[in-house]
C-alpha cells in the first residue's frame, strides 16, 4: 500500500518536495506512461489544498488531448495557443494566472474555477504534455507552486 500524504500544517516548500518525492518513488522504472500520468495526477489532488482539478493535457498530433487527472470531466482537445493549456504548449512556458476570468481566451471547463497554473512538460525541448491545476479561489497558486510543480515536470520528462 502507498500512503503518500502531506504532513499538516507544514511549510508549503515542504508540501511541494515530498509532492516530488512520492511522485519519484512511484513512477520509478514503471514504463507505462498512463500508469504514471495517472498516480502524480492523484499524488496533486492528495497534497495540494484547494483544487477543482489536477491533471495532464498531453501532445499528441499538434494538439492537446485530454490525459489522466482528478476533477470534473473536462474538454477533450485543447488547439496550441487557446486558452491556458494551449499557451503553455504553444510557449513552452508555465503560466501563472490569479484570475481565469481576466485571461484573454480562458477555457472554462468548470465554472468554478477561478485561477489556474499551468506547467509544460518537455523532452529534448519539445512540449510532450502539460501540467494543469484548477482553483476555486482567486489566485490560490504562487511563484512557489510554480517552482515546485516545474521541478515535478522535470522529473517526469522521461517517465510519461
Ligand atoms: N481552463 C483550461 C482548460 C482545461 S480545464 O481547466 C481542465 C484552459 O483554459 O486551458
Amino acid at each position: 500500500m502507498f500512503d503518500f500524504r502531506p504532513e499538516p500544517g507544514q511549510p508549503k516548500a515542504e508540501t511541494l518536495r515530498q509532492l516530488c518525492d512520492a511522485a519519484d518513488a512511484l513512477t520509478a522504472g514503471e514504463p507505462d506512461s498512463i500508469a504514471n500520468m495517472a498516480n502524480v495526477a492523484a499524488l496533486l489532488w492528495e497534497f495540494l489544498p484547494g483544487l477543482n482539478w489536477a491533471g495532464f493535457y498531453r501532445m499528441v498530433d499538434g494538439e492537446l488531448v485530454l490525459g489522466p487527472f482528478v476533477g470534473r470531466p473536462a474538454c477533450i482537445r485543447i488547439p496550441l495557443g487557446k486558452g491556458v493549456c494551449g499557451t503553455a504548449a504553444s510557449t513552452g512556458a508555465s503560466q501563472l494566472v490569479a484570475d481565469v476570468h481576466a485571461f484573454p481566451g480562458h477555457i472554462a471547463c468548470d465554472s468554478a474555477s477561478q485561477s489556474e497554473l499551468v506547467v509544460p512538460v518537455l523532452r529534448d525541448g519539445a512540449v510532450i504534455a502539460v501540467i494543469d491545476l484548477d482553483s476555486p479561489e482567486k489566485a490560490r497558486f504562487d511563484a512557489e507552486d510554480q517552482s515546485g510543480i516545474e521541478q515535478l515536470a522535470a522529473l517526469l520528462s522521461e517517465r510519461i
